[in-house]
């Protein structure tokens, strides 16, 4: 399965027909009722939770109906299970689900015939929405979305291995399922942005690294572990708070809310699995709630990199590739392969290509997500608005474990950039494990 094969950012789409504008009827809070600004989107309020939540990337497969399931995930350790059809058909999907029995799945996991959810389902955020939003998602699925006869794979996942059970007691141990409660010391557009990242948005699934349970170490701005970067699929979801250098904490709230609308900013661009969820969901936020996002992941404060010296912009290297001096180890490499593209100044054409001088991304402790794009490139980012950035080459068959891990030695030591070298060691891993003729070696939470 090749990792270019996944996209269903067009798939939505195909939801998008015959959706009308719902009134606001009800008095609403801003922070936690969507309907306003699905109202400014220009989409119904439950279609609009819909995208907020992402539920089609998971439950959908490229070559299927959207949201009929059969999306393979791994569970860690155990084995695999099938994200499950959620259209409204009676048989094999959620159409006999009544609101409280919807309800209860999604915060707590537990199905309307009482068996427990894998957590690859991101119920744990989830229950953080308000009811307003989660009436307005289950009126969605049940009225707007199309039934598709469509049964369920078995899991795979053999024997004693299936604790399904034993997720009672993981919920006890690591998962609060009490909706979100805004916090009366910020303002009205800071608490929107904390729903939308810890509830529908389930930033956190990604971005907060995870326990010995696998449980996300925080859930919301009270643990310095929230949203610090994690590693997943082979990705690293780089760390969203103020760290200097390899968090947000050089960007202004435009360029966040910039990021998420259009998949790149003058930093960086969308890569990896962070492009699905560009595409399928928060380029269909309304300005306000991109905003407040935005708001709220500035008001995170720098945690690894508290008393980093913030990155400074250095022409040494350009100087060097400009006059052919190859003897720093990689810039060969890179002079050869990366620089008709990121240019031999590190800063890219903007949006075109993107900057790899000054870029969080390429500071970040962990190079999992650089090895990944260096040797299988990326998904696009499809926004539709304005020319999309263009598409990173895979190198997997023209470069060695060696020649990327010096690449990218260099990119991350250049310009300005400080982080650790990358060895070849890293690269091998990576390539053996996402080798496209490898189908059974899925990761954590594989969202694509
Ligand atoms: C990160 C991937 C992921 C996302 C995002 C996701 N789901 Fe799921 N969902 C799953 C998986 C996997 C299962 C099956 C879990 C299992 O079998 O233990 C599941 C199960 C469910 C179920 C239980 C259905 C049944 O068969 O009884 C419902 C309902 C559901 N999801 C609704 C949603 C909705 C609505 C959204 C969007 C707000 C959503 N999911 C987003 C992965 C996801
Ligand atoms: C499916 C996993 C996943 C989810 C869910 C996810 N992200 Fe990401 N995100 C990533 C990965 C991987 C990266 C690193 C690659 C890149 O920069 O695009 C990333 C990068 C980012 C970046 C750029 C950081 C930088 O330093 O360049 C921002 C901003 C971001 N995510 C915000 C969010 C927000 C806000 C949410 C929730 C609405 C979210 N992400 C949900 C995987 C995810
Ligand atoms: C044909 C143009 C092209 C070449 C050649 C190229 N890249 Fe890229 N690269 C891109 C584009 C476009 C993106 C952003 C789009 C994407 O994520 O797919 C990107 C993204 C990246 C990123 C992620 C940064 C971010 O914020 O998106 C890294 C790291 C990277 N390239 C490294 C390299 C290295 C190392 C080489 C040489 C071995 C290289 N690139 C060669 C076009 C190129």
């Amino acid at each position: 399965m090749s990792l270019k094969q996944f996209s269903v950012g067009i798939a939505m789409t195909a939801l998008l027909t015959g959706c009308g504008f719902e009134s606001v009827t009800t008095a609403s809070n801003t922070a936690i009722d969507s309907a306003a600004q699905a109202q400014a989107a220009g989409i119904s309020h439950g279609e609009y939770v819909a995208r907020l939540g992402n539920c089609v990337a998971c439950h959908s497969t490229p070559e299927g109906q959207p949201l009929a399931g059969g999306l393979k995930m791994a569970v860690p350790m155990l084995g695999f299970i099938y994200a499950t059809n959620i259209t409204p058909d009676a048989e094999t999907g959620i159409g006999s689900y009544s609101y409280e029995e919807f309800d209860q799945v999604m915060r707590t996991g537990v199905a309307k015939d009482g068996h427990r959810l894998y957590p690859a389902m991101p119920y744990p955020s989830y229950a953080k929405m308000s009811e307003q939003d989660m009436r307005a998602l289950y009126d969605f699925l049940m009225k707007e979305v199309a039934p598709v006869n469509q049964a369920n794979l078995p899991e795979e996942i053999e024997g004693i291995r299936d604790v399904r059970w034993a997720m009672g007691i993981w919920n006890v141990l690591t998962t609060p399922d009490d909706p979100y409660e805004t916090d009366t010391d910020q303002t009205d557009s800071w608490n929107r942005g904390a729903y939308l990242v810890q509830g529908p948005g389930h930033c956190g699934a990604c971005h907060t690294p995870r326990g010995l349970l696998m449980q996300e170490k925080a859930l919301n701005e009270d643990g310095s572990a929230y949203l610090a970067g994690a590693p997943l699929d082979h990705w690293m979801a780089s760390s969203l708070n103020g760290d200097i250098n390899a968090g947000l904490g050089r960007w202004q709230a435009a360029d966040v809310a910039e990021f998420l609308k259009t998949g790149h900013n003058r930093f960086g661009t969308a890569f990896g699995t962070m492009v699905e969820v560009v595409n399928n969901s928060t380029r269909h936020m309304s300005e306000y709630d991109l905003a407040s996002m935005a708001e709220y992941l500035k008001s995170l404060p720098a945690q690894a990199e508290a008393d980093a010296t913030p990155y400074v912009t250095s022409t040494t290297e350009a100087e060097q590739l400009a006059a052919l001096d190859f003897s720093e180890p990689g810039s060969q490499v890179y002079y050869e392969y990366c620089s008709n593209c990121h240019v031999t100044t590190g800063g890219g054409y903007y949006p075109f290509q993107p900057p790899l001088a000054g870029n969080p991304v390429i500071m970040d402790a962990d190079p999992s997500s650089l090895i990944n794009i260096t040797l299988n490139g990326s998904l696009r980012v499809f926004t539709g608005q304005g020319p999309d950035v263009n598409d990173m080459p895979y190198f997997r068959q023209l470069l060695s474990d060696q020649q990327i891990a010096d690449a990218l030695t260099f990119v991350r030591n250049s310009w300005g950039n400080t982080a650790g070298p990358v060895t070849a060691e890293q690269v091998a891993v990576i390539r053996e494990a996402t080798d496209p003729s490898r189908n059974d070696d899925i990761f954590v939470l594989r969202m694509k």
